[in-house]
């Protein structure tokens, strides 16, 4: 079974020129476990895909799969698929509450999943993306971008995912600090099975994490990439 299955993807916005295909039928599968990599110059339309297959923009048409199950343009994510599906954005700190500690940015979601040891598992999700237990205090101001991508990751990865996408997780952060995020990615995929699906601007990240890729091009498919086209890239 494929973890996902986009299948003639087309998502329209009304622009002053008139209505166009940010997202222009496009079709790709990932196999589970896989880490698939979405690249393609900006404005291309990777974010607009990715937020439909998050459930984030539900007015899409096509087919959109995960694990087997239909998405419903213009319907929420319901049911598993819910927590099985995240998504870490490019700048966590537009993504984390300013106003809210780390372990309430944490705890919250643990809470309405009816966790009855959130204080614990705070502390658990907090150590396995290599940060101390007392981030939890902090608020997200409070921490450096590193820091706080790993608390986005934390986050995502609390109601344990089986699919992660990542919208640029590492390009507001500096190289030393990049390879640090790229090889916990490798790690929790390593430890979990789960499937990754990476969109990157940085040939040489997609190349370090991903089996196989597409590139876009103003919304459509330009190519396919094996892991040894990724190789050369
Ligand atoms: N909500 C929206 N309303 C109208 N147009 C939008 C909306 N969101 C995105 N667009 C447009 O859709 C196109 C694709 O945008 P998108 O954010 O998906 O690109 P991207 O490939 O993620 O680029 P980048 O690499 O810069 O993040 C762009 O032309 C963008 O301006
Ligand atoms: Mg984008």
């Amino acid at each position: 079974m494929s973890a996902l299955s986009i299948e003639n993807l087309s998502i329209v916005f009304n622009g002053k020129a008139g209505n166009f295909a940010a997202v222009d039928d496009i079709s790709f599968d990932v196999a589970e476990g896989e880490t698939f990599g979405l690249i393609g110059p900006s404005g291309c339309g990777k974010t607009t895909a990715l937020r439909a297959v998050a459930g984030l923009n539900l007015d899409w048409s096509g087919a959109i799969t995960a694990f087997g199950a239909p998405l419903q343009p213009g319907r929420k994510i319901t049911g598993s698929l819910r927590r099985d599906i995240q998504m870490v954005f490019q700048d966590p700190y537009s993504s984390l509450h300013p106003r809210h500690r780390v372990g309430r940015i944490l705890g919250e979601p643990l809470s309405l999943a009816g966790s009855a040891k959130v204080g614990e598992e705070v502390a658990s999700a907090l150590d396995r993306v290599g940060l101390n237990a007392d981030i939890a205090g902090r608020y997200p101001h409070q921490l450096s971008g590193g820091q706080r991508q790993r608390v986005a990751i934390a986050r995502a990865l609390l109601l344990k995912p089986r699919l992660l996408l990542l919208d640029e997780p590492t390009s507001a952060l500096d190289v030393s600090v990049q390879a640090g995020i790229l090889n916990l990615l490798n790690d929790l995929k390593r430890d979990t099975g789960m499937t990754l699906v990476l969109v990157s601007h940085d040939p040489g990240v997609v190349a370090h994490m991903c089996d196989r890729a597409v590139e876009m091009g103003k919304g459509k498919i330009r190519r396919t990439l094996s892991r040894a086209d990724l190789e050369v890239l």
